[in-house]
């Protein structure tokens, strides 16, 4: 229960912050390391991304690549190492970072609303944006079928997995900030319909890409400007 209410506090929180449109320079990782009372999660790792770059970060599951992608957004604080946005260190800065990050969750929230409360999360938006964003994560058949006011049940119960994942990528689509952090965001979804929304997002040059995934096609591999292998130690 309190998981829940922090979570939607959380995007709350979410809502506040839209708008400014920011803009970055450079993001810097530098020797940021992760660890638990009891265990090294991940160490050692180094990357910069620059505005509209598309970079894949490659490890096995349970490597750390989810809390990696936590400490980025600073809703964790790095043991080692910084996380720079324009030269300045965001380390354990949510209220900071997370107006630079979109965030495709791998475990996405979903409310027991409709289908459009769930996109847009209660903000406005105008029907071409939400057009947009339905479009670009692949829920437009689910869109045209059921309708925006479509009740999609507790935790998405009236959903498949895949449309979970569509519904989260047309969120962060719709938070329009310059780095899509994306945590396996297609694990779920066939291989056409995957490659079809990697297109989408890697050919727009207006949003920087940081996808992590244990898994990916060489297709799509290929389009992404830059692939780090982690944990290769
Ligand atoms: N909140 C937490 N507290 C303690 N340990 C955690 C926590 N979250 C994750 N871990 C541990 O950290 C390690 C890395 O987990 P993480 O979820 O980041 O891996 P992952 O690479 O994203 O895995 P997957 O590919 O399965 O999604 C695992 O050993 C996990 O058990
Ligand atoms: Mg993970």
């Amino acid at each position: 229960m309190w998981d829940k209410v922090e979570k939607a506090l959380a995007y709350q929180e979410q809502d506040t912050a839209k708008a400014e449109n920011k803009t970055f320079e450079k993001l810097t990782v530098t020797n940021l390391a992760y660890q638990t009372s009891d265990q090294v999660i991940f160490k050692g790792v180094n990357f910069e991304l620059n505005p509209g770059e598309k970079v894949l970060l490659m490890a096995p599951s349970g490597w750390g690549k989810t809390t990696l992608l936590r400490n980025l957004i600073g809703q964790l604080a790095p043991n080692q190492g910084t996380v720079q946005i324009d030269n300045q260190s965001v380390n354990g800065y949510w209220s900071k970072a997370h107006q630079y990050f979109g965030y495709v969750n791998q475990k996405p929230f979903i409310f027991n609303r409709d289908l459009e409360f769930n996109l847009t999360l209660g903000q406005k938006f105008s029907p071409s944006e939400l057009q947009d964003a339905i479009e670009k994560s692949g829920l437009d058949e689910l869109v045209a079928q059921k309708g925006l006011s479509y009740q999609v049940g507790q935790a998405g119960s009236n959903l498949s997995g895949g449309q979970i994942q569509r519904v989260e990528i047309a969120r962060s689509l719709l938070a329009k900030r310059p780095i899509l952090l994306a945590d396996e965001a297609t694990s779920a979804l066939d291989g056409p319909l995957s490659l079809k929304i990697h297109q989408t997002l890697l050919k727009n040059p207006e949003i920087a890409v940081i996808e992590v995934a244990h898994k990916i096609s060489e297709e799509e591999k290929k389009l992404f400007d830059r692939v780090l292998i982690l944990g290769a130690d």
